[in-house]
C-alpha cells in the first residue's frame, strides 16, 4: 500500500486528479466513483482540467459505489443526483454511462444483485475512487462488513445516519438503508485510491492502513488489494 501525506485537502485532490488522469492517459476505460465530500477536491481538480485543459472523459464508463434505499434518483440526496452535481455534469462523461444501483424500487435485493453481476461483466474497473467514514467504513460498508462481501443491502449505522444527516434538509430522515458494493466488490478493481482529510478521519485511516485487516475496520481491506494508494492530508495523517 501506497500512502501519500499532503499539507492539505486541495493538494489530496490534486494528487488524486493526477492519479486518475495519468489512469485516463494510459488506457483506462472504467472509473469507481465515490460520493461524500472526501472525494469533492479530486472532482473539482478534474473539472478544471477538463475545462482548461481539455481532459476528456468520453466514452469512459462510470460506475457508483453506493445508493440510499428509498430515495427516488431526482431526490437531491440520491447519490445518482449527487455524483453528477459534485462532478458528471462538469465534464464530458455521458450521462448513460455513468452507473449506479437503484434504491428507489421495491426488489432492492434484486437490483443489489444485478448492480454486482453488471460490475463483474463490465469490471474489472481500472481506477476505483474511495473515501471512508470516521468509523472506517468503505462505501456503505459498515464495521462489522465481511471482507469477501458482495453488492447488497445494508443497514447504516446510527453514527453514519448522524454523521449524513448534514447534507439533508432539517426534518428529513437520512435513510436507514442503502445499497452498497460489497468489500469483496471493491477489492476486484485494479487499483484503489482512498482519500481523507480532516482531523475526524485520523483514527479511521490509522486503523486502515496500521492496525490489523479486521471487518472492525472495512477500510483495512485495502491491505489486501495489491495495488492500493491513499492520499491523506496532515491533519488525516496524523495518528499514523
Ligand atoms: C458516505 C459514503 C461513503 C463515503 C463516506 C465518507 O456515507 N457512503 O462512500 O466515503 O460516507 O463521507 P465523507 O467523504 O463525506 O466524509
Amino acid at each position: 500500500m501506497e500512502v501519500v501525506i499532503v499539507p492539505s485537502a486541495d493538494e489530496a485532490g490534486r494528487v488524486v486528479a493526477d492519479i486518475v488522469a495519468g489512469a485516463l492517459a494510459t488506457g483506462a476505460r472504467t472509473l469507481g466513483l465515490a460520493t461524500g465530500s472526501s472525494p469533492v477536491g479530486a472532482y473539482r481538480e478534474l473539472a478544471r482540467r477538463h475545462r482548461e485543459e481539455g481532459l476528456s472523459f468520453a466514452g469512459i464508463r462510470a460506475f457508483l459505489l453506493d445508493e440510499y434505499v428509498g430515495l427516488a434518483a431526482s431526490h437531491p440526496q440520491s447519490y445518482a443526483r449527487v455524483i453528477r452535481a459534485d462532478f458528471v455534469d462538469h465534464v464530458d462523461l455521458a450521462s448513460d454511462d455513468v452507473h449506479g444501483p437503484d434504491g428507489a424500487t421495491d426488489d432492492v435485493l434484486e437490483k443489489a444483485r444485478r448492480y454486482d453481476a453488471h460490475l463483474r461483466a463490465a469490471g474489472p474497473l481500472d481506477v476505483q475512487i474511495l473515501g471512508t467514514g470516521a468509523n472506517g467504513h468503505l462505501g456503505f460498508n459498515e464495521p462489522g462488513s465481511s471482507l469477501a462481501s458482495r453488492t447488497r443491502v445494508k443497514t447504516l449505522t446510527q453514527q453514519t445516519r448522524r454523521d449524513n444527516a448534514r447534507f439533508f434538509p432539517e426534518g428529513e430522515q437520512v435513510p436507514q438503508h442503502v445499497i452498497t458494493q460489497g468489500l469483496g466488490t471493491i477489492l476486484e478493481a485494479r487499483h484503489l485510491v482512498l482519500v481523507a482529510t480532516g482531523r475526524t478521519k485520523a483514527a479511521a485511516v490509522a486503523a486502515a492502513v496500521e492496525g490489523p485487516v479486521s471487518a472492525f475496520c472495512p477500510a483495512s481491506v485495502l491491505q489486501l488489494h495489491p495495488h492500493a494508494t491513499v492520499v491523506v492530508d496532515e491533519l488525516a495523517a496524523r495518528r499514523l
